[in-house]
């Protein structure tokens, strides 16, 4: 089990890297040489017995050591990431392991949507992320590989023509790649898409795919333009917000749903947004405060310093606007935000506006931002939600010069949006979700499972698509594997 589990570490490197072996001339005297020879030659012989032994098995046993690669462009609002994946086939099934021999990424910013006015420039970062990933894959290799791009909300905010426009920028840089590609491999993805990889990755890493749907861990995501809603539910979900997987012989049943313009930094910008409108409206002796900024910030300082859409926004304030943090207050403006059209729900129950959620069930993972909040306040696994409160009242009352002061390394851009993301969370998961600020079934990760596997939806995106694609080459004599139905739709590659 160990060598069928383990065969990388008799790895031949692949082709396309030079020998780490280089050896340079001797300069020491011949008698010296003679030792370092057969020194030499011995740990050669050791070296080779050892490969043998560990090899035997695995020869004997007709494995052959094949590996395959598979490449996912995560297109998301923030930046772009790849994601390379190393992995290879046993008894006609795939195997993952997401160990740093197995696995790499790379994120460069800013994410596609940035280049909405000039779509062409988008080719520049693709072309980059591609040759991260050929760096990482043996030439003879690559025109197996797969590579696809999967946009996300950012994308998801633009006019289709734009999207259409960026993703045939990245079509073009990824046909000419040199991978196995097929227009239709570069898309935007729906956000219950999002979701329901992101919940893939997530059993897989604690291995609860495959056992009973009400053991299973469910998840809230954080994103930057969007936030996801994805857990196994035994009510009666309304079909749009219902998914279907198999994964052998269990069938999921499962509620996902994105909130679009409700990730992090959109509702901030949207609240900055509306604060400006009503600044704007108010007579010259009226201050409109921001209670989701620490007090002594200016807004009109920092626009050139920053590239983000956010602080860029900011320029167009006007004076009449005055930070001024309250974590109570800035609470209940974000609660507002999470609230807006609830009187509409047409559902038994509408947790966050006007969108059916059913009751919370089972365990729960919160990822993306919940888990970079939570960390950069240093909360406890066990009690974060409780902590939050007391550590957003303490920074959102705190002077901005402090807070930099307190925190020098950390990007201003950053610091500027932590105020607003402790009550955000708190009116989220505590007041519109329902979560109890001492719950334990909630817990911030961005990892998971024995072998910390990144909760990234984009590794799951990758299980489902690879297990898919050897599920038909074997599908008359091997069970499903991973399966992906949904009521809405049929899940297209
Ligand atoms: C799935 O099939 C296996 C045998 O192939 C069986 O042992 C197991 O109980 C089945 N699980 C369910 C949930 O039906
Ligand atoms: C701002 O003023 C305009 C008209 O002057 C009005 O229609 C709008 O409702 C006002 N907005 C706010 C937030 O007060
Ligand atoms: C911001 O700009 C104003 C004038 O434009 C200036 O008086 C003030 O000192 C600046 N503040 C900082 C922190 O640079
Ligand atoms: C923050 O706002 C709340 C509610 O409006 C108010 O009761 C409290 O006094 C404010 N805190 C500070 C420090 O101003």
């Amino acid at each position: 089990m160990e060598s069928e589990m383990d065969p990388l570490k008799v790895e031949i490197l692949p082709d396309h890297q030079s020998s780490p072996y280089t050896f340079t001339k001797p300069k020491s005297n011949p008698k010296k040489s003679i030792i370092l020879i057969i020194v030499a030659s011995i740990v050669s012989f050791a070296i080779t017995l050892g490969l043998l032994f560990v090899l035997a098995p695995v020869l004997l046993s007709g494995w052959t050591s094949s590996f395959r690669y598979s490449a996912v462009i995560d297109a998301g609002s923030s930046g772009s990431r790849i994601h390379v994946f190393r992995y290879w086939i046993k008894s006609g099934k795939p195997v993952f392991d997401f160990g740093a021999e197995n696995y790499a990424s790379l994120k460069l910013n800013p994410g596609l949507s940035a280049y909405a006015d000039n779509p062409e420039e988008a080719s520049v970062s693709v072309t980059e992320l591609v040759e991260f990933a050929k760096g990482r894959i043996p030439k003879r290799s690559l025109k197996e590989s797969d590579i696809m791009l999967m946009a996300t909300a950012g994308m998801r905010l633009l006019d289709v023509n734009v999207q259409e426009q960026i993703l045939e920028v990245t079509r073009r840089v990824l046909r000419s790649s040199g991978f196995k590609f097929q227009d239709e491999w570069a898309r935007v993805i729906s956000g219950s898409d999002e979701g329901i990889y992101a919940w893939v990755v997530a059993n897989y890493a604690v291995g609860s795919l495959g056992s009973d749907p009400l053991q299973t861990t469910g998840i809230v995501e954080l994103g930057g333009a969007s936030a996801q809603v994805t857990f196994v539910s035994s009510e009666n979900v309304p079909p749009e917000f219902s998914r279907t997987i198999t994964y052998g012989n269990v069938s999921y049943t499962i509620y996902s749903h994105s909130f679009l313009h409700l990730g992090q930094n959109e509702a901030h910008q949207r609240l900055w947004e509306s604060l400006h409108k009503s600044a704007a409206n108010s007579t010259e002796d009226e201050i409109v405060t921001d209670p989701c900024t620490p007090k002594g910030y200016t807004y009109e300082n920092n626009s050139q310093k920053h590239s983000s859409r956010i602080l860029a926004e900011e320029s167009r304030l006007t004076g009449s606007l005055q930070a001024f943090g309250n974590f109570s207050k800035c609470r209940s403006a974000t609660f507002a935000m999470l609230q807006a059209g609830n009187e509409n729900c047409p559902y038994k129950h509408c947790s966050i506006g006007s969108t059916y959620t059913p009751d919370l069930q089972g365990h729960f993972f919160a990822t993306s931002n919940f888990y970079y909040t939570s960390t950069f306040f240093e909360l406890h696994e066990k009690d974060w939600l409780a902590e939050m409160i007391p550590a957003g009242r303490r920074y959102c009352k705190e002077e901005w010069s402090k807070l930099k002061e307190k925190y020098p390394t950390t990007k201003e851009e950053y610091l500027l949006g932590y105020c607003f993301s402790t009550a955000y969370i708190i009116s989220m998961l505590h007041d519109s979700l329902g979560f109890a600020l001492n719950d334990g079934r909630i817990e911030f990760a961005n990892k998971a499972g024995e072998k910390e596997i990144p909760l990234d939806w984009a590794l799951g995106a990758f299980i489902v698509q690879t297990s898919r694609e050897h599920t038909s080459d074997y599908s008359g004599k091997s069970r499903k594997m991973v399966g992906f139905m949904s009521n809405v739709a049929k899940f297209k590659v």
